[in-house]
């Protein structure tokens, strides 16, 4: 184990589930994404944990597009919950942890996005926290009037221009404006009303915004898209990322150029708090959890996990023997090329076959997934203490089951290690993740991370 820095981690739990068997497992309630009780308990669970925050994706729409009549009967991830009505419920049947909520830049409006998260943060006590996506799976452009997705580049620069609206927008009422003096009859200071009167290349937004400040200034703002364009932008903007790196060194890399790239942009590196994924299984021992894990791959139907393979590396099988070693793939130069580069070497590094690699990546794909807590306390010991990453976006492949078991017996185990935190500190998301706020002068003065946005 190596040697602590003195850092904690942070930890948030992804409220997804990325595996494509474990609904199939009996005790499972097959229905997940309606049930709102479920994503209650699950959400106070990891309350009880301690847990940093939460964190719900979204893509508006269904890849219908490419999803063959087999393939659509056996799917059971099509239906999402929309994240921003599950997470304002949430946020009420909860008191400390982090409500993180995935919106996009390019099927949203600004003015509602900034109201929103305004509204959410008031009602949740400076909880809430946005992920900017800027949208890319198939499926979702025809819902908003468009043919065809817009081009990569260019949704970077719409979302910038949206982050700026929308943080402008936030900034509309200085922290002090409303003296609601009852005895003068005074409600507000007109000299801390700011308009943004904004007129830019994709949105006219005039301002200001009907909600008083955020308590957090700006809520928390997380990104997740690691190509050279989503890393400028969270270079600029991120304050958390949701990153995918699977092996030590390979993150310890990405840590280190991310956060030099955030300084290059003028800003703390500690301002920005990177989370790889981590899909677990949690047992009692490494034994026990790996068999549950093998459980619960042969549950993932071939036809789903050859689907998701097919995705993932950009390519057609169907002309491949599933019993023979994967043909060569040629590299995509879109969005997907990390992930199709991670397939491809754990073919090449576990000799697997086109089969075996379809049950694997229906599991989720991930490395390092099953273990007893002290082997999970390790890994996470391992790459927080050794710089790889600043904590985790958790998964559980059967969280029912692995989501107590991590808050009973892993954190006790982390906080014995003087790992993780004994209970909330601060009263905000922000204070938790040591965040500074933004002042509500700092734009004006020209220090905001946005920069002027009219
Ligand atoms: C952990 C994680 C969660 C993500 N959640 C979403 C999501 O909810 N909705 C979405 O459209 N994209 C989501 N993405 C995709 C990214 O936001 C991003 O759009 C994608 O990686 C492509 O961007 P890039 O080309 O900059 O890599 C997620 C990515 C990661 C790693």
């Amino acid at each position: 184990v190596v040697e602590v820095s003195g850092k904690q981690a942070i930890l948030n739990l992804f409220m997804s589930n990325l595996h494509r068997g474990s609904w199939r497992e009996l005790g499972t309630d097959p229905e997940q994404w309606i049930n709102f009780e479920l994503w209650k308990w699950l959400a106070q669970t990891a309350e009880r944990g301690k847990l940093h925050s939460l964190f719900v994706a979204d893509v508006a729409g269904i890849p219908y597009s490419d999803i063959t009549p087999d393939v659509l009967r056996r799917s059971a991830s099509l239906l999402r919950p929309e994240p921003l009505a599950l997470g304002a419920a949430l946020s009420a049947c909860t008191d400390r942890i982090g409500i993180v909520l995935t919106a996009s830049t390019t099927y949203h409006h600004p003015y509602n996005i900034a109201r929103y998260f305004a509204m959410l943060d008031h009602m949740s006590g400076g909880r809430a926290g946005w992920n900017i996506v800027t949208s890319h799976m198939a499926g979702e452009q025809a819902n908003f009037g468009l043919e065809r997705p817009i081009e990569h580049a260019r949704r970077y620069e719409q979302a910038q221009e949206f982050y700026d609206v929308v943080t402008g927008l936030w900034d509309s009422w200085d922290d002090d404006a409303f003296v609601r003096d009852q005895e003068s009859g005074i409600y507000v200071d007109p000299d801390k009303l700011h308009v943004l009167d904004h007129e830019g290349e994709f949105f006219s937004v005039a301002g200001p915004l009907n909600t008083t400040r955020p308590p957090q200034g700006y809520p928390v703002i997380a990104q997740a898209g690691a190509s050279p364009d989503g890393r400028a932008f969270a270079s600029r903007v991120a304050e958390v990322m949701f990153t995918l790196q699977q092996d030590y060194d390979t993150a310890r890399a990405f840590y280190t150029q991310m956060r030099d790239q955030v300084a290059a942009a003028g800003r703390e590196p500690d301002q920005i708090k990177i989370l790889p994924m981590l899909q677990l299984v949690v047992g009692v021992t490494d034994a026990e959890a790996e068999a549950k894990r093998e459980e619960l791959n042969d549950l993932v139907d071939p036809v789903i996990g050859l689907s998701i393979l097919q995705k993932m590396l950009d390519f057609d099988l169907s002309d491949y023997p599933l019993d023979g070693p994967l043909p060569d793939i040629p590299a995509v130069t879109e969005r997907a090329q990390t992930r199709q580069q991670f397939v491809i070497e754990a073919a090449v590094r576990d000799n697997l076959t086109i089969r075996q690699l379809a049950r694997w990546v229906g599991g989720g794909g991930t490395a390092v997934s099953a273990g007893s807590p002290t082997s999970i306390a390790d890994h996470i010991e391992q790459w927080v203490g050794g710089d790889a990453c600043d904590g985790f976006n958790l998964t559980f492949a059967d969280p029912q089951v692995s989501l107590p078991k991590f808050v009973d017996h892993v954190i006790p185990e982390l906080q014995r290690r003087g790992l993780f935190r004994k209970d909330y500190g601060g009263g905000t998301l922000r204070d938790n993740l040591g965040l500074q706020r933004p002042s509500d002068v700092a734009r004006r003065q020209g220090a905001g991370s946005a920069g002027a946005a009219a």
